[in-house]
């Protein structure tokens, strides 16, 4: 397994109130190594929150979230950012494409502070395939706001996978596209998924993009429901 959550629970409390708000109610889920799910449900009803919990940047009341047979909870901020560098990539509904950089320089970010010349050519190498495998090769040049949002989304995606992550993260990744556009952007993922050998979590309202992975869950009232 790839990541197990066991029996996590998250409310919200607001301050001077005595109500607890239950977003995720005892939940628990099993992801395989290379497998791909999406995580469907109405707005609000914690599916961000569920995402944020399996990425360790928000807590839970109760529960244990392991990955790759690692207790996450046993680590502290320090370890669970390296955890996070090393592990996951995200994809959000917007791309968060730093706009005076090139899309090559955008992908390349995280190899900037980097002094050891071969991990840098390796990246940079890894960073010209992986733009080649999305249709980008023609665009390296250009900066976000000369690019399609189709082809920033796709771009995000190659800065998500630039590090080599065990899984993929992604919220609503084809939130802000047209269908066209979320179509080519969903078999992209599954191509990812297959190819790449990374494991990949989407949460989405499209039942077009949730149908593309091999498991669909709806959150429902805290917990999951295999559809
Ligand atoms: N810091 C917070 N304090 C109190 N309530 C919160 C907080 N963060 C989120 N919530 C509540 O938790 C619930 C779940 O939010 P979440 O963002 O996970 O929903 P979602 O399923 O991702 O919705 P959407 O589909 O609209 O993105 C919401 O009702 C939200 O108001
Ligand atoms: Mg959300």
């Amino acid at each position: 397994m790839i990541v197990e959550l066991k029996n996590i629970t998250k409310y919200y409390q607001n301050s001077g109130s005595a109500e607890k708000r239950i977003i995720l109610d005892d939940l628990s889920l099993a992801i395989a190594k290379g497998e791909s799910i999406a995580i469907v449900g109405p707005s609000g009803s914690g599916k961000s929150t569920l995402l944020n919990v399996i990425s360790s940047l928000d807590t839970c009341n109760s529960g244990n979230m392991i990955f790759d047979a690692q207790d996450l909870s046993k680590l502290n901020e320090k370890e669970l950012a390296n955890f996070r560098n090393q592990n996951l990539g995200f994809v959000f509904q917007s791309h968060h494409l730093l706009p005076q950089l090139s899309l090559l320089e955008n992908v390349l970010l995280p190899y900037l502070p980097e002094k050891d010349k071969t991990v840098k050519k390796e990246a940079e190498k890894r960073a010209l395939d992986l733009l080649e495998f999305v249709g980008l090769s023609k665009q390296i040049h250009q900066r976000p706001g000369q690019m399609s949002g189709g082809e920033c989304q796709r771009a995000a995606v190659v800065r998500a996978l630039i590090h080599q992550p065990k899984l993929i993260l992604a919220d609503e990744p084809t939130g802000s596209l047209d269908k066209k556009s979320a179509e080519q952007l969903g078999d992209l993922l599954v191509d990812i998924n297959e190819k790449q050998a990374v494991s990949l979590v989407v949460v989405t309202h499209s039942m077009d993009l949730a149908k593309k992975m091999k498991k669909i869950y709806q959150l429902e009232d805290g917990k999951l429901n295999l559809l």
